[in-house]
């Protein structure tokens, strides 16, 4: 007999369906599956046969052939495994073929019958619904980010047998309800706790409210670490639609936690300088997966201790600085992952930090200090939106009583910039830092002063159209944090400030 049902197999964070089919007739006894690499068809057989005979039903001695379709998809691991053995139950008659049509099976079995979790069930679920699916059958801790997908019935099963119950009107299982969870408070570090680093921390703040790429230059024990830590206190909270995504991607990493089926923070990532390329940008073995840069989509990408990481890894950071997304091809396979980001990258003016200090003599002689900036290329810097200076405290400001204004007062302000983007841009475009050239010229009203100072500017500076173009989009969201509707001439003075490299770190 034959017999058909769907699963799904994740995509780059997308998932397509895929048809499972199964047909058992008379021949060699074998058991045969098409459409798997090699090393997953052994384990899969093995995880069908032994679950099928553990929870008492039959696993018939006849020639059993299970295909997965389309076959031009790549397909790994175990989540087709729930598919197949219903399959083969329909196929050998032990559940009817009627009550698994319009329903989607997601779940991979223990030998023992049991199910667990699924990577990617959220797109999965989403691409059921697009598919007009009205069912999915998920394995309990992967139920609770498929209900998030609504027009479609989540059933969460714990194992086989209660599938095989549940499909044969044995035993009741109600849809997991769709719960958008609140949002919990973060664990970042509140400003009050930073300091002096007025300049600094004006900077995080124009930064965070036009989601720019950012570079602070100090010496160490300045407070760059801890003012970048600072950082997804005064960001805003993610929209749904952010939320949805950035669980979407956790869900395909394996990030994603049974207890928290919606991510609701902004990521803040923060990998070490040793990361690999593929750890930063995606890919691994078979099928792509996501890197930092994509587990940092709609947050924070902190890099801390810049020069330090692998000049090639950094280099590729280029693309998707810019275009906000990365193309990871694989063994054939060319996966785009979303990957916008805001960097935030951290680093010592010198390889012994102290160059420009007035007060600790720099120890590094002129080519060190020379082969350390090299580290970061031209091209790499110029997509850099703010760089910003982070001097060591003064007496005063270390021995006084210090503390600034706290985070939420420059939530707000970060928040009300956020809203003046919102109104301004159509489509998909959130914030400044996205917009490109031909955008920056129809969105930027620049007053006549502003206008020329701005032409004075290209010459005095030497600004590249890059840095001409990151220069108004900084102004932009300078002038929306001061509610203003055009950039006026201090706007784009304060601007000016954040544009190259400080060659002085005081
Ligand atoms: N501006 C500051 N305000 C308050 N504490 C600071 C400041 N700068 C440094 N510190 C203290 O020193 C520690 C080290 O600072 P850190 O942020 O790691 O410096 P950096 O990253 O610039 O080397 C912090 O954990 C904090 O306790
Ligand atoms: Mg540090």
């Amino acid at each position: 007999m034959f017999a058909q049902v769907l699963s799904a197999a994740p995509y780059g964070i997308e998932a397509r369906l895929v048809e499972v089919q199964c047909d058992v007739g008379p021949g060699l006894p074998g058991f045969a599956i098409v459409g798997l690499p090699e090393k997953e068809v052994s384990e899969a057989r093995e995880r069908v046969r032994s679950a099928i005979r553990n929870i008492g039903l039959t696993f018939p001695q006849l020639r059993i052939t299970a295909n997965l379709a389309p076959a031009d998809l790549k397909k790994e691991g175990a989540g087709f495994d729930l598919a197949l053995a219903v399959a083969l139950l329909v196929a050998t008659g032990q559940v009817a073929a009627e009550k698994t049509r319009d329903a989607v099976f997601l779940g991979e079995l223990a030998l023992d019958g049991g199910l667990r979790p699924v990577r990617g069930a959220l797109s999965m679920a989403l691409a059921a619904r697009e598919a007009g699916v009205g069912r999915a059958i998920v394995a309990v801790p992967s139920a609770g980010e498929a209900a998030l997908v609504d027009e479609l019935a989540v059933y969460p099963v714990a194992s086989l047998s209660e599938t095989v119950a549940f499909l044969r009107g044995e035993q009741v299982i109600s849809a997991t309800p769709r719960t958008v969870p609140e949002e919990e408070p973060g664990d970042w570090i509140d400003l009050a706790l930073v300091r002096g680093q007025e300049h600094a921390r004006r900077a995080l703040e124009i930064a965070a409210a036009g989601a720019h790429h950012v570079v602070m230059v100090g010496p160490p024990g300045a407070g760059k670490s801890l003012l970048a830590k600072c950082l997804p206190g005064v960001l805003p909270p993610l929209a749904f639609d952010e939320a949805l995504e950035v669980t979407r991607i956790h869900s395909v990493a394996g990030l994603l936690s049974p207890d928290r089926p919606l991510l609701r923070r902004r990521p803040f990532r923060s990998p070490h300088h040793t990361v690999s390329y593929a750890g930063m940008v995606g890919g691994g073995h078979g099928i792509p997966s996501p890197g930092e840069i994509t587990l940092a989509h709609n947050g924070v990408l902190f890099l801390d201790e810049l020069p330090e990481f692998d000049r090639k890894v950094l280099e590729a950071l280029r693309q998707p600085l810019e275009d906000r997304r990365i193309t990871v091809v694989r063994a054939g396979t060319a996966v785009t992952f979303p990957a916008s980001f805001m960097l935030v990258g951290a680093m010592n003016p010198c390889p012994c930090g102290h160059l420009g200090d007035p007060l600790r003599p720099c120890r590094c002689r002129p080519h060190e200090v020379v082969g350390y900036r090299k580290r970061l290329s031209g091209p790499f810097l110029d997509r850099v939106d703010l760089f910003v200076q982070v001097p060591r405290l003064t007496r005063e400001e270390l021995l006084g009583e210090g503390g600034g204004e706290p985070s939420g007062a420059v939530r707000r302000r970060v928040a009300a910039a956020r809203e003046a983007q919102q109104s301004r841009f159509t489509g998909p475009t959130r914030t400044n830092a996205e917009i490109g050239p031909r955008e920056v010229r129809r969105t930027c009203r620049i007053g006549p002063e502003a206008k020329a100072l701005l032409g004075r500017a290209v010459d005095h500076f030497a600004l590249t159209g890059r840095g001409y173009v990151r220069t108004l989009k900084v102004a932009l969201t300078i002038a929306d944090l001061a509610g203003a509707a055009t950039i006026g001439p201090e706007h784009l003075a304060e601007a000016l400030q954040y544009r190259a490299f400080p060659e002085e770190v005081a």
